[in-house]
């Protein structure tokens, strides 16, 4: 089959690799129909991410089909079309038992990372039970394709762990996939204003399109922010980017007592320096330097994802609201030409 296999940091190739098979009794393999790329496998061709190594295939989102499945797989059979969730969960653990699935000790995130992720005709997903999950007939691949990651991510750990509420003034730095989810999906709690912040002007565009009430360059926000707040500092800020400058520049816009979610995967990170504290980026397990120094708010919110299922929804989120984001194919637009990481709006850092 053929497959897009990392070769270690600037290199990827789309190239014949072996056909997954059945390890456990719990695996499934799956025909791949459609599948995302996320800023994350950006940030692994581009810099490395310690836990991948060369010559595994990347991704961690898509749809499909069920070619085979392992003696214990009960969920779902050969034929059936699926969703298969970035974060396979094990769901005996004690994380996957506290609903922590993005933590799972013996899985996690592992597609694309650990293990032949999902860029590929074919692909072996571990823990099917916990991890994909059969596509309703009235819904498109393309309607369910985001909610493991990209969407969920935008969400869960931009707009809920932001806590966001009705009349606030919101910032999300970035506008790529993700930073549009949580352009999109803010809408459900009614802020009063919704500024994004993206160096590329098409992504702008996007963000107006999607809902955002203002959209900038990191430039122009200051004096944004600083007129629709009267000088307070932003209710919230997301940052939805993965470079330090954009953990700053959230750090800066915040008002005292409001709360900075933070989703971005971060670059040349390891060892903090001294006065440095740590936070972990979601489901990555990532740990990145945040300068406490800068850090306006009293409250911090840099909780990664709880790796929810697309079935537990959380009690806070207003059901009424349900059928209202319905723009998924709009982020589409964000992909190169081809839909190829190589040619992905470049995230401003590297050539
Ligand atoms: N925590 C999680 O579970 C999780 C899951 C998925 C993705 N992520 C991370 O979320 C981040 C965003 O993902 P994506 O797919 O949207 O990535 P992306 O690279 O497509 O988008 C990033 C955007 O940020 C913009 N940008 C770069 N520097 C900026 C700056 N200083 N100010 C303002 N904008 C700037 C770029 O122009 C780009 O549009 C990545 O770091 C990714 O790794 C985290
Ligand atoms: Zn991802
Ligand atoms: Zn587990």
């Amino acid at each position: 089959m053929k497959a897009l296999v990392y070769d270690g940091p600037g290199n990827i190739e789309y190239r014949e690799h072996p056909m997954p098979t059945l390890h456990d009794d719990t695996d499934i393999v799956m025909r791949i129909a459609q599948s995302t790329i996320c800023g994350t496998d950006a940030h692994i061709i581009k810099c490395g991410v310690p836990t991948v190594q060369p010559g595994t295939v990347l991704g961690h989102e898509a749809t499909g089909i069920v070619t085979e499945v392992g003696g214990s797989v009960k969920n779902v059979k050969p034929g059936d079309r699926i969703l298969a969730v970035c974060v396979s969960a094990c769901g005996y653990c004690r994380f996957c038992t506290s609903g922590l699935y993005g933590q799972c000790l013996n899985g996690g995130w592992a597609l694309g990372n650990t293990l032949d992720g999902v860029q590929a005709e074919y692909a072996r997903i571990p823990f099917a039970r916990n991890s994909v999950y059969k596509i309703p007939d009235n819904l498109t691949d393309e309607q369910v394709l985001f909610l493991t990651d990209i969407l969920a991510t935008g969400y869960e750990v931009g707009v809920l762990n932001g806590r966001v509420q009705p009349g606030d003034t919101v910032v999300i730095v970035g506008a790529g996939p993700v930073g549009l989810s949580a352009t999109l999906t803010v809408q459900l709690f009614s802020p009063r204003n919704i500024v994004v912040v993206d160096r590329v002007a098409g992504r702008r565009e996007t963000a107006l399109k999607l809902g955002a009430t203002h959209a900038v360059d990191e430039h122009e926000v200051h004096a944004v922010v600083d007129q629709l707040t009267d000088r307070l500092g932003a209710d919230v800020t997301i940052e939805a980017v993965g470079f330090l400058d954009a953990s700053e520049l959230t750090a800066d816009l915040v008002r005292s007592g409001g709360r900075i979610a933070n989703i971005g995967v971060h670059e040349g990170t390891s060892d903090p320096a001294p006065g440095e504290a740590v936070g972990q980026a979601g489901h990555h397990h990532h740990r990145h330097p945040v300068r406490v120094d800068h850090l306006a708010a009293d409250e911090l919110h840099r909780h990664g994802r709880a790796g929810r299922h697309p079935d537990d929804h959380p009690p806070d989120a207003p059901r009424r609201d349900r059928g209202r984001v319905r723009h998924l194919p709009a982020l589409r637009g964000n992909r190169g030409p081809e839909g190829r990481p190589d040619e992905r709006v470049s995230s401003g850092r590297t050539p």
